[in-house]
């Protein structure tokens, strides 16, 4: 990919990119709804990356292209005001940029940018951490700049909360930033703290893309962390993660149904998370698998934010061979569904899985193979 970015940087900007760097999108592994709770998630970072290339100007001005729209974006070097329509895509690099110096960090001034990924966007695997992460990668070399990977993942975080406008939790850039080839990334959300767990021999990451999504699906994410917080605030916890079973069951007839029940979802989560880690040191992945099926039972009953089409794809996936566990994948409401599976899933139960679902709902799922690899990182500097 790296060749294809310079040749694509070559066409529209007239010349090779100085600085490559790259940030890999992320599979929700279990921890759903923890991480701005405070709780506990584990996630991978797949071999699936968005690339960035940039070659400073002297002039100031900041060109923007990406594969994936039109383009390029020309900005001065003072423009930093949200882009709407189809140059929204350039508020994850901008977003970027305001976050650093907002931080009192040095920007570079002006540079041409290209973004190319292989990752589908749109898919829950969290295209916007990676070109987060790789601008800012990107940004900093150019900026002669070096920050702690921490500083890294919150910055990409600030831009997604401050600029963007999502209310997202730690775990997308986090798992990006800290992703590490056959691990699993353990993020501790309240610190944040970040620490892997290897996955055992074997395991393979099927995700299920079923490009239905809730209409509403931003303005549900806000609800439920609000629900969350008031539960929180009605169980006397600063966030639930300070909550226990007990605390919540004798909360129970205080708080709204709603409340109760997100509540419920995610003291469970928290829970079945540090149990994923114990099973997967034991090298036990039938016990992992359970714990995934348990966790997407509890967003559908819980959380409620399953959809149909996840459902039927997490109970199509149950019997097969090989499939050890399957849920939905991030935030939920539509979306995907991974699996964790062995060896022995492979193209013919796939395919069993994508023509039931084509039965019942008049259109195939993409489905991407994917495996835990490295995180985010500067690939080459130039001269
Ligand atoms: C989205 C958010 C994450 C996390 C998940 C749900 O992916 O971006 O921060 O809250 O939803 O676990």
């Amino acid at each position: 990919m790296t060749d294809t970015l310079i040749e694509r940087f070559r066409a529209i900007h007239g010349r090779a990119p100085e600085i490559v760097s790259r940030a890999p999108g992320r599979i929700e592994f279990i921890g759903n709804h923890t991480d701005y709770n405070g709780g506990p998630v584990l996630g991978a970072a797949i071999d699936r990356s968005v690339w960035v290339g940039l070659a400073r100007r002297p002039d100031g001005r900041r060109r923007f292209a990406s594969d994936a729209h039109s383009g390029p974006v020309d900005l001065a070097s003072d423009a930093f005001e949200r882009a709407t329509g189809t140059q929204s895509w350039v508020n994850y690099p901008l977003g970027v940029l305001v976050a650093m110096r907002d931080s009192g960090i040095g920007i570079p001034a002006g540079f041409d940018y290209m973004a190319l990924s292989n990752l589908p966007a749109g898919a829950g695997l969290s295209s916007s951490a990676a070109i987060e992460l790789s601008s800012c990668i990107a940004f900093l070399e150019a900026a002669g700049q070096s920050v702690p990977r921490e500083v890294l993942v919150a910055l990409g975080k600030r831009a997604e909360n401050e600029f963007v406008g999502i209310p997202c939790g730690i775990l997308d850039q986090g798992v990006s930033g800290f992703g590490k080839r056959d691990h699993l990334v353990h993020i501790d959300c309240r610190g944040p703290t970040f620490t892997t767990v290897p996955l055992p021999a074997g395991s393979n990451f099927w995700v299920f893309n079923t490009h239905v999504r809730h209409a509403l699906v931003d303005g549900l994410y806000a609800e439920r962390h609000r629900e969350c917080l008031e539960a929180a605030r009605v169980i006397g916890v600063p966030l639930l993660v300070d909550a226990t079973p007990a605390m919540l069951a004798a909360a129970e007839t205080r708080l709204s149904r709603s409340a109760y029940k997100r509540a419920r979802h995610v003291v469970d989560e928290i829970a079945r998370v540090e149990q994923a880690v114990a099973a997967l040191l034991a090298g036990d992945l039938a016990a992992v698998g359970k714990l995934l099926f348990a966790s997407h039972r509890s967003s559908r009953t819980w959380f409620e934010n399953s959809s149909p089409e996840l459902d039927f794809l997490v109970e199509s996936l149950e019997p097969e061979k090989g499939v050890y566990g399957a849920r939905l994948t991030g935030g939920g409401f539509g979306g995907a569904v991974m699996a964790l599976a062995s060896e022995a899933f492979g193209e013919e139960g796939v395919g069993r899985v994508a023509e039931a679902y084509l039965a019942r709902f008049g259109a195939r799922p993409d489905v991407l193979h994917a495996r835990a690899d490295d995180g985010a990182a500067l690939i080459s500097r130039g001269p």
